[in-house]
């Protein structure tokens, strides 16, 4: 999958946060596109905020594998595109499925091959599966990503039945619910996105 730039075809406003949406399933026939798509459509619409995607399928992302004793992971030993591309962001989407109670296996790596540039930086997630919506899988990330200093915000988006709630185009059937709770997850994203900001050069 290309990385879509939201603002393609517009000026990227000077100084708005930085917002990556991180695409976490991988595998051969996925739906996660149809929700990232989604996601970066509404972003496109908003001028507090420039969003990118990032597929993890375009990182070379092995199961965790580092030779540390600990979260703290050195720079040198960072996967160096997937740390340049965290590193650029100063907020973060997880658009994350649901796999038995639990997020995908390559998430996880994802989230562990880095520390530092995660540090003080919110995030907010979308989720789809069955029945839970991937509500569960959110609920086990809150924690892991409390552990590299993140800031979880409130407002997510979840997807029950996804396959059911967006046509053969992509397009929602009822978007007007999922409209208004990714915009209140928008604004509370891109609230944290500034006041990190400008806290984190005084720490
Ligand atoms: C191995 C596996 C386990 C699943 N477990 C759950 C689950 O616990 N809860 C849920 O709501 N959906 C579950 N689902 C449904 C998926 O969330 C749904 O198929 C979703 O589209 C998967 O995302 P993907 O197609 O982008 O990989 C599971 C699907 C798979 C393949």
């Amino acid at each position: 999958m290309n990385m879509p730039d939201a603002s393609e075809g517009r000026r990227p406003s000077e100084g708005v946060p930085e917002v990556l949406v991180i695409l976490s399933s991988t595998r051969e026939s996925r739906f996660g596109p149809t929700v990232a798509d989604w996601v970066m459509s509404r972003a496109a619409e908003r001028t507090d905020m420039h969003a990118r995607l990032a597929d993890l399928r375009d990182f070379e992302m092995p199961y965790y594998n580092l030779d540390v004793n600990g979260p703290r992971v050195e720079p040198e030993m960072e996967p160096r595109e997937w740390a340049k591309t965290v590193r650029s962001a100063d907020a973060f989407v997880i658009v994350t499925p649901e796999y038995n109670y639990g997020y995908p296996a390559v998430l996880k790596s994802a989230l562990d091959a880095l520390y530092r540039p995660w540090n003080r930086k919110p995030v907010a997630f979308v989720s789809y599966g069955g029945w839970s919506g991937g509500t569960r899988a959110v609920q086990q990330l809150r924690q892991v990503v409390v552990e590299l200093q993140m800031a979880p915000i409130r407002s997510s988006v979840v997807f029950q039945f996804a396959r059911r709630l967006f046509d053969e185009e992509g397009h929602l059937r009822e978007p007007e619910m999922f409209d208004t709770a990714v915009e209140a997850m928008f604004d509370d994203l891109v609230w944290w996105a500034n006041a990190l900001r400008d806290a984190r050069p005084r720490t």
